[in-house]
């Protein structure tokens, strides 16, 4: 799309919908072999909230997400993101993958895994590179490792790399693919705090796939529930829970055990 003025552009992006998913619909294979995964889902994400998605295992949510990033196409539908159409990655969105142990490189350091998120960026020397790194590991309480190799770190600190490379890409949507499912649970509740912390200091829009009704309702502003396959949407509901969010007082409060009472339901019943 073409603007006369730098105002009108701005207009335009200010009023077009943030990231917009539009009668997505995916199927797998074909003939005979064909799986529809998604049938048609439609669904906006706003400007730095935190959304996060939830539903049963298989429904399509990493697809779904792919979709999202221009990581895979849809069958049919649109996705686009400030107002352009999205097929192929567009800058500005990041993917946190779900297998962080997979997405690092283990003959890197951990500074130079994270490094690599920025290295290729114009203007940028090693040096520079580096000491940006550290200051994201510093940001996610890991500014002491940036000397050893992934697989020298726990499966949370291993996390939180992947989490600082991402942040290092100066994300304005971080996609979030179940990047807590293979963590202990107390590991678990310290990172959803670490998460919380760095996108209200950031101020980037988060969208979080996730089957843990709780994680998804602790974490988000609004929650879209996806039904089994093939998936659409059947809810999105506003959380309406305070900020800041607490690990032990916030999951005590009545509106989030209605929430994820509410929620469970959806997901434990049965289809037909
Ligand atoms: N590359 C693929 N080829 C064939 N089928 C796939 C592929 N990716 C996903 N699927 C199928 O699509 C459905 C949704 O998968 P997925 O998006 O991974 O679900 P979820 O993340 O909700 O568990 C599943 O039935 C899965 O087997
Ligand atoms: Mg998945």
């Amino acid at each position: 799309m073409q603007f006369d003025t730098a105002e009108e552009g701005a207009l335009a992006a200010a009023a077009a919908p943030y990231l917009r998913m539009q009668g997505i619909r995916k199927a797998f294979g074909s003939g005979e072999n064909e799986t529809l995964a998604i049938d048609g889902v439609d669904l906006d994400v706003r400007q730095g909230e935190f959304l996060a998605v939830i539903g049963p295992s298989g429904c399509g949510k990493s697809t779904l997400l792919q979709i999202a990033a221009g990581l895979a196409l849809p069958t049919a539908g649109r996705v686009s993101f400030e107002g352009n159409d999205v097929s192929q990655p567009p800058r500005g969105i990041v993917y946190l993958f779900q297998q962080y142990g997979k997405s690092l490189f283990p003959w890197r350091t951990v500074v130079d895994n994270v490094a690599f998120a920025i290295e290729h960026t114009e203007g940028m020397t090693r040096d520079k590179a580096r000491e940006e790194s550290r200051r994201y590991l510093d940001m996610v309480g890991l500014a002491d490792s940036g000397g050893k190799y992934p697989w020298q770190l726990s499966g949370g600190m291993q996390q939180r790399v992947t989490i600082a490379r991402a942040l290092a890409a100066q994300p304005r949507v971080l996609l979030m693919d179940e990047p807590f499912s293979s963590v202990d649970a107390l590991t678990r509740l310290e990172l959803h705090a670490l998460v919380l912390d760095l996108w209200q200091k950031q101020r980037f829009t988060a969208v979080l796939v996730t089957h843990d009704v709780d994680e998804a309702v602790f974490l988000a502003d609004r929650v879209a529930v996806l039904t089994r396959r093939p998936s659409h949407i059947a809810e999105v509901v506003d959380t309406e829970l305070p900020r800041p969010r607490d690990n032990l007082a916030t999951r005590e409060l009545p509106r989030f055990i209605e929430l994820r009472h509410h929620l469970l339901e959806q997901l434990l019943r049965r289809p037909g």
